[in-house]
């Protein structure tokens, strides 16, 4: 029998089972895909809570501390919270031994076998079994809609995406997402598909499950959604149509109309009262741009020219009101199942506060992230095809002008600012983790220099 009932009575103060899986967690946490603080020593590591799910398998809420200067825009805090599911098991079955984490040596686990109940089907499928049965467990809450019923044994498979969360198909009918980050408060990932599904939005699939706890703090930890079945997304399919010579201007017109859709939507479910305030923007994005420019000497050059196009933002037309956006768009959030596009992820960059991810933007800001989606897509044909992201660009604010009212290439001076902004913050990103992919963003930062000279 496995010796789980030894976790019984959780700790206050988590010092027991942290004896055992303090050590063990210190090594596999910077190593998971989805650790977000890579560039500095974990120093500290500390439990939040931790549930018994079921049987051999533990929740837990860690908290990091990482020790040195966080770099800017990729921000990781000093501490941050971690989603974990543990497996306990004196003897693992061969076939998770990829998913091993560590044998305890110490502690109240000592002497058995810690992975990662992800990998494990017999975990995931519990897990959903936990979802279809509302209710409470500890600090854990497990709610959904009624209205729309999950059947019981459907297969699950972890994906293998390159995510910043963790994300379990279930018989290809429903996807969870489990964050990996938590911070306190709704997540905009539930907040916004359930206040779009309640607009009779379509093009977003609407949670039909959730489960979030309330212990440090209020936090959501996953949803399930409707699965997609061979949806692809947009960026393997811009990249497919480069590979073929294929232009992807119908596809780009279709999108900027669903986009404009959700922006729509979106402005009637979470309605916002903040005004467009262009200075506090200008000024947030300057000093995004010199903080950026510290820690990345390529960018010095430019700063100047590329502080016009936040400056112009004073005397600019102010453009379409502020209200909730995606906040993260780009051509990897978008998937085009059945001849139409849905959008996906609105957790918005996770490395920002959730309290400026949950607030107003200028829709602006997730145009300019598709277009800038755009550059990096024909950025990884050589030779380079500039045509071929103009013409998407175009495609794309047509579609989005048809069904929006306005049209984002008549705000020349917005679009450069929010397109600058959303560069800088490229560049501090393939700077810290993909210095090869340098040079996308550095030719937009060139060009944008130029136009503003
Ligand atoms: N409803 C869905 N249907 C089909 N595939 C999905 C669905 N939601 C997500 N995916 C797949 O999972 C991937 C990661 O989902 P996403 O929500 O973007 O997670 P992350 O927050 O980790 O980036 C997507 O790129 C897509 O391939
Ligand atoms: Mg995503």
């Amino acid at each position: 029998m496995p010796k789980t009932a030894y976790l019984h009575p959780i700790t206050a103060d988590g010092i027991q089972p942290m004896a055992s899986l303090g050590g063990l967690l210190r090594e596999w946490l910077p190593r998971q895909r989805w650790f977000a603080g890579k560039d500095r020593p974990l120093t500290d590591l500390r439990l939040l809570s931790m549930t018994e799910l079921f049987p051999g398998c533990l929740h837990l809420l860690v908290q990091t501390g990482q020790s040195g200067v966080p770099a800017p825009g990729g921000a990781t805090p000093a501490d941050d919270c971690y989603q974990l599911l543990l497996g306990i098991q004196e003897h693992l079955s061969p076939r998770l031994g990829r998913a091993l984490i560590g044998r305890a040596d110490f502690g109240p686990l000592a002497g058995l076998a810690v992975y990662d109940a992800l990998q494990d089907p017999r975990s995931t499928h519990l897990l959903l079994e936990r979802l279809r049965h509302p209710g409470t467990l500890g600090p854990l809450r497990f709610e959904s809609d009624a209205s729309v019923p999950v059947p019981a044994g459907l297969p699950p498979r972890l994906l293998d995406a390159e995510q910043s969360n963790s994300s379990v198909v279930y018989g290809d009918a429903f996807i969870l997402k489990l964050f990996r980050r938590i911070q306190p408060g709704i997540n905009p990932d539930l907040e916004v598909p359930v206040a779009l599904a309640g607009q009779g939005c379509g093009r977003v699939p609407a949670p039909v499950a959730w489960f979030r706890t309330t212990h440090p703090q209020e936090a959501t930890l996953g949803v399930l959604q409707p699965f997609l079945p061979g949806a692809s997304d947009g960026w393997a399919l811009a990249l497919r149509a480069l590979a073929t010579g294929d232009t992807f201007t119908a596809e780009a017109h279709e999108l900027g109309r669903a986009m404009a859709e959700v922006h729509l939507a979106l402005a009637s479910a979470l309605p916002s009262c903040a005004h467009t305030d262009n200075d506090v923007t200008a000024a947030a994005m300057t000093e995004r741009l010199e903080a950026a420019a510290h820690h990345v000497p390529a960018l010095r050059p430019f700063v100047g020219a590329l502080r016009t196009a936040f400056t112009a933002l004073a005397t600019c037309d102010p453009g379409p009101p502020v209200q909730r956006i995606h906040g993260d768009l780009h051509l990897g959030q978008v998937l085009h199942a059945g001849r139409e596009w849905f959008v996906i992820d609105f957790e918005g960059e996770p490395s920002r506060p959730l309290a400026e991810r949950r607030s107003a933007h200028s829709p602006v800001r997730d145009i300019a992230g598709m277009l800038r989606s755009f550059d990096y897509a024909a950025r990884q044909r050589h030779p380079w095809r500039p045509e071929w992201a103009r013409r998407c660009r175009e495609a794309f604010c047509a579609g989005y002008a048809d069904r929006a009212g306005w049209d984002p290439r008549k705000k020349h001076a917005l679009l450069r600012a929010y397109e600058t902004d959303r560069a800088v913050y490229e560049v501090l990103y393939e700077a810290r983790h993909r210095p090869d992919w340098m040079p996308v963003p550095m030719a937009a930062i060139e060009r944008l220099a130029v136009r503003g000279a």
